[in-house]
């Protein structure tokens, strides 16, 4: 069994130093690696980063993570990610990293995605070049997810991303904002994959649970939505030589 935490939407920044430690510190007796989906700044700046390293760095688990908007937002990333790699924080932007986890591989990999909405209600690649941008912009990141997903030899593969890949973990956000919380074609790229695991941020009023429609388990982890300083999912590598899998997941938070 591999244990996963994950948090999204910590937004730190200097009066938020404190808050998630306490239950980080007993991180190494419950799970076996972290995961952040984006947005751990509160405006991208470096000193909110440099937070997030004090916060989240040197927990005795491997910590990956993704950026989220906000961690763009003073287009300071090439600081931002030098402060979190300091702490020993992995950002991945279709990226991928494998983690030996008790002798299972745990591959997980990670790019912050985009807007552009879900099928039948999305932006498409058509008219203005502002407009075709955004989708080529989009269309590009979950490009970079998909290669990341299928190239990793692993026994369980995991996807990151700060954007949301179906419109299910959205529910109770506005309609009318959907196409900035995420894309469809983020989860057509985690479908391409034999994938156990997506977990996602971004949709603070979004709610929890959702899958993809070829089947995978989609988790918001925003922290307004988990309510908690992170949540922990146990995945079961598939049987060895049988290729069968052992699906389920349990999933328990730590506040
Ligand atoms: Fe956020
Ligand atoms: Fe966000």
């Amino acid at each position: 069994m591999i244990r996963i935490a994950a948090v999204g939407d910590v937004h730190m920044d200097r009066d938020v130093l404190g808050r998630f430690r306490p239950a980080l510190e007993e991180l190494p007796d419950r799970a076996d690696v972290l995961l952040l989906a984006g947005d751990l700044t509160r405006h991208g700046t470096e000193e909110e980063a440099r937070c997030v390293a004090t916060e989240f760095g040197n927990l005795g688990v491997p910590v990956a993570a993704v950026l989220g908007n906000h961690d763009h937002h003073r287009d300071e990333v090439p600081q931002v990610i030098r402060a979190l790699e300091t702490a020993g924080i992995v950002v991945l932007e279709g990226t991928n990293l494998v983690l030996d986890c008790g002798g299972v591989r745990l591959g997980v990999a990670g790019a912050k995605g985009f807007g552009g909405g879900f099928a039948g209600r999305c932006a498409s690649e058509f008219g203005e070049p502002e407009m075709k941008a955004f989708i080529r912009t989009t269309q590009a990141i979950a490009d970079q997810l998909g290669e990341a997903l299928r190239e990793m030899d692993c026994d369980v593969r995991v996807a990151l991303t700060h954007y949301a890949p179906v419109p299910d973990t959205l529910a109770g956000e506005p309609l009318e904002i959907y196409p900035f919380l995420g894309s469809y074609l983020l989860g057509q790229a985690i479908d391409s994959a034999p994938t156990e695991l997506a977990l996602h941020g971004h949709a603070h009023a979004g709610s929890e649970r959702g899958s993809t429609p070829g089947g995978v388990r989609v988790r918001n982890v925003a922290h307004p939505v988990i309510k908690q300083a992170y949540s922990v999912f146990h995945l079961y590598p598939p049987y060895a030589g049988t290729g069968a899998r052992v699906s389920a997941a349990g999933e328990t938070g730590s506040s």
